[in-house]
């Protein structure tokens, strides 16, 4: 297996296959920031995509992730520290941290009990950024693929949240003691090598949830022929969607 993604480990998937979060985001970003760059905290960090981005422009940052084998990176920032937690079990002191950071994370977390603390965490002039990347609208014959795929067995095993498009700035916009600042969908137009959709399916949660209960040892290789034979040996083309928010606390 060369080209795929299914016989990545968790950890390869993502590093391999996630395509990074569009310079666009971290452009928006730069504009919300506030005026104090000391301290940034990600929030289900993951591998570091978005860590990584603020470790550019903050002097410190913490990487809270319970998963231990995503959070096993290779070459971690100096200014890095990586904390094996869940966000619901951290604890920052009140008012010291200027951003805080939640990408494609929080769907997984108690957000009644999540959002407050960040809402408490944060300087009066920090800012809370939560994004998601949403379900890729893939062109042509590979989108009709997809659907077909979501349609005949994925979706039963996606979490609701993940259904909801748009759930993560909603769910932000209902937190009492956070004032939003901006809710939008980012959209990126990207190609896509046919082996890149490969490798990015086998790292969603519900595909690998799916094949693990579809009772067939062989469906992502036969998904990966599927996708190779939809895309016919071209580049591809779609969307990637960003569901987006950003607050700041109220007070
Ligand atoms: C889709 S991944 C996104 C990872 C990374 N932020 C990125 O953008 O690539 C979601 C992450 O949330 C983490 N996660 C799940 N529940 C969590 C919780 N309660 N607190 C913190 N992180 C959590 C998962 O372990 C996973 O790494």
């Amino acid at each position: 297996m060369t080209n795929g993604g299914h016989g990545d480990s968790a950890r390869e998937a993502y590093d391999r296959w996630r395509p990074p979060y569009p310079p666009t985001l971290w452009a928006l970003l730069d504009d919300q920031w506030g005026p104090s760059r000391e301290l940034a905290i990600d929030l289900g960090a993951g591998t570091g995509a978005a860590t990584r981005v603020l470790a550019r422009r903050f002097d410190r940052v913490l990487a809270v992730e319970p998963d231990v084998a995503l959070l096993d990176w290779p070459d971690p920032p100096d200014n890095v520290e990586r904390l094996p937690l869940r966000a619901g079990d951290v604890g920052f002191a009140d008012h010291t941290v200027d951003a805080v950071t939640i990408a494609s994370a929080l769907h997984w977390m108690d957000v009644d009990h999540v959002l407050p603390d960040v809402a408490r965490w944060l300087r009066p002039t920090g800012l809370l950024a939560a994004w998601r990347l949403e379900m890729p609208a893939f062109d042509g014959p590979l989108g009709a693929l997809v659907d077909d795929e979501l349609a005949m067995g994925w979706d039963q095993l996606r979490h609701p949240r993940l259904r909801a498009h748009g759930w993560t700035s909603r769910a932000v916009q209902a937190c009492p003691v956070l004032r939003t600042e901006l809710a939008t969908e980012l959209v990126e137009r990207v190609a896509f090598e046919p082996e890149e959709v490969v490798g990015f399916l086998c790292s969603v949660s519900f595909v690998q949830a799916y094949a693990a209960r579809s009772g067939d040892p062989d469906y992502l290789a036969r998904l990966e022929a599927r996708v190779l034979e939809a895309a016919g040996g071209l580049t591809v083309t779609g969307s990637l969607r960003f569901d987006l928010v950003v607050a700041r606390p109220l007070g």
